[in-house]
């Protein structure tokens, strides 16, 4: 092969696993619950779609240091997540990162397939699809969907400061947040599984972070779910969805069945007739 065509083929496979791909499955199916009777099946949850902006919900394989770390689902209009699915393995106590990086591909196809800082993305293109650093302020914090406090190891933590994996969360929420549910799941999670597989997200609300002709939605709700699979009585699970500001926990959802139910009146017309399920059929 000559130099230019290998470099060609290069462009080409380095654009085709891209960090913005066209199915999670295809790329870091590994982020995802199994189907007990296939373990090559990996079930994400409902993938969100709108018909007058097919390109509106982007899947994000989230790469950082050389390697994928977990999976996020973001919509490109409101510059918010919808989710991100990581495995659990325990918790120990990291450090945290200072700045927060952005996902260059969703402004730019060609760009970089890892996360890095704002300025991998030309200054023309840099926030069109996504929330910028300077798009936040005092009132409405980065509020982690995958948190910090949900890691083992140090990439992993690090990884978690993109904003494609954050929305707008006020501080006493987000202090909540951590207290009656990130710092909770940790509790139960020692005591039942070694390792889970998490899904957390938001639900669009009706305000917006409006600045320099910029818009960013504020969440309604924040939610998430864990399942262990691999226990002889079935899977263990547990859901919680939480209305924002202030932090409201919704104490009629308890099992996944529960949240599945409340996500699919949530989201609407973005979502099959089937509804909303975060685990698909495997923990309900
Ligand atoms: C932050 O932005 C929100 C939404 O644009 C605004 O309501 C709020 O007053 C701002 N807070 C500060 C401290 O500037």
């Amino acid at each position: 092969m000559t130099p230019p065509a290998l470099l060609l083929l290069l462009l080409f496979i380095s654009l085709a696993e891209g960090h913005v791909v066209q199915s999670f499955k295809g790329t870091c199916g590994q982020f995802f619950i199994t189907d007990p009777k296939d373990q090559n099946n990996h079930i994400p949850p409902t993938i969100l779609t709108d018909n007058q902006d097919p390109d509106r919900y982007k899947q994000i394989c989230q790469r950082y240091s050389s390697q994928y770390r977990y999976a996020t689902l973001y919509d490109t209009q409101n510059r918010i997540p919808v989710y991100s699915a990581y495995q659990y393995t325990g918790h120990t106590k990291l450090k945290r990162k200072t700045t927060w990086m952005i996902e260059p591909q969703l402004d730019e196809l060609t760009a970089s397939r890892s996360m890095g800082s704002e300025s991998k993305v030309d200054k023309s293109k840099r926030g069109n699809y996504q929330a910028l650093n300077k798009d936040f302020n005092s009132t409405y914090h980065k509020g982690h969907l995958y948190p910090v406090c949900h890691n083992d190891n140090q990439p992993c933590a690090y990884a978690t400061f993109t904003l494609t994996n954050a929305a707008p969360q006020t501080s006493s929420d987000n202090l909540d947040w951590y207290h009656k549910v990130e710092a909770k799941v940790n509790k139960e999670l020692e005591k039942i599984c070694n390792t889970a597989h998490i899904v957390t997200g938001v639900v669009p609300g009706s305000k917006w972070m409006k600045k320099d002709n910029r818009e960013v939605n504020i969440p309604s709700h924040f939610w998430t779910a864990y399942c262990c699979t691999g226990k002889p009585g079935g899977p263990v699970t547990r859901a919680v969805l939480a209305q924002t500001n202030p932090l409201t926990i919704d104490n009629n959802v308890v099992t996944v069945d529960d949240l599945n139910q409340k996500l699919s009146s949530l989201y609407g017309s973005s979502i099959p007739a089937t509804g909303f399920e975060v685990f698909g059929s495997v923990c309900k």
